[in-house]
């Protein structure tokens, strides 16, 4: 019998644009698909927003947002690289449902707090007591780019991965880890009210 195979969603045409900007750019550090489809389903219960990413790349994660944000919502992306930023910024550049700013990730905090936050660059390293007064009560934060770990507490290359640790034990968030693909997990926690 002949093997049955999912058949390859397609992806949003915006999704795609930016990932040939990134690929003609050399930049590797994209979000997965799968983090994509996550960002867009998130999105779409964002309502009004707003949603905020915090490393905007070469803007394949802003697409993803972009694909769910509900209608009237707004998306706000950062990136500290004039590049990324500007490549992001070109891609929206019509959109006026999107703001990208050339700037470092605590300049987002002026167009919050977030219904939805995708930190993926500057803040991601403070851990919750960096980025928690961005996020609105109830409101969501996705990280992605975690080794998969069965151990408690979670370990990354033989020690306690500390960042993850901080998100799963923080008393103002409920978390969890989401499997985005072989071995690799995203980190979602909702803000307590
Ligand atoms: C993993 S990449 C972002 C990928 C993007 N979110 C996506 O899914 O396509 C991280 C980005 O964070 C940016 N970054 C690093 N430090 C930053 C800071 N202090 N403020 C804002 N952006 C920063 C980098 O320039 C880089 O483009």
């Amino acid at each position: 019998m002949a093997a049955v195979t999912a058949p390859t969603r397609p992806l949003p045409p915006l999704v795609v644009r930016a990932k040939q900007g990134a690929a003609a750019a050399g930049f590797g550090r994209s979000c997965r698909d799968e983090v994509g489809r996550l960002l867009a389903t998130l999105a779409a219960a964002a309502g009004a927003g707003p949603v905020g990413e915090l490393g905007s790349g070469y803007g394949v994660g802003t697409a993803w947002l972009r694909a769910g944000l509900a209608p009237g919502g707004r998306l706000v992306t950062v990136d500290l690289d004039p590049a990324a930023a500007a490549a992001t910024g070109a891609l929206f550049a019509d959109d006026a449902a999107v703001t990208v700013l050339a700037d470092d990730w605590r300049a987002a905090s002026g167009h919050g707090p977030y219904r939805l936050l995708f930190c993926d660059g500057g803040g991601k390293q403070g851990g919750p007591d960096a980025v928690a007064e961005l996020i609105a009560p109830g409101g969501v934060v996705v990280l992605d780019d975690f080794t998969a770990s069965d151990e408690w507490p979670p370990r990354f290359a033989g020690e306690v991965d500390e960042l993850r640790l901080a998100w799963l034990s923080d008393e103002r968030f409920a978390a969890t880890e989401v499997g985005t693909g072989p071995g690799v997990v995203a980190l979602v926690a909702t803000r307590l009210a």
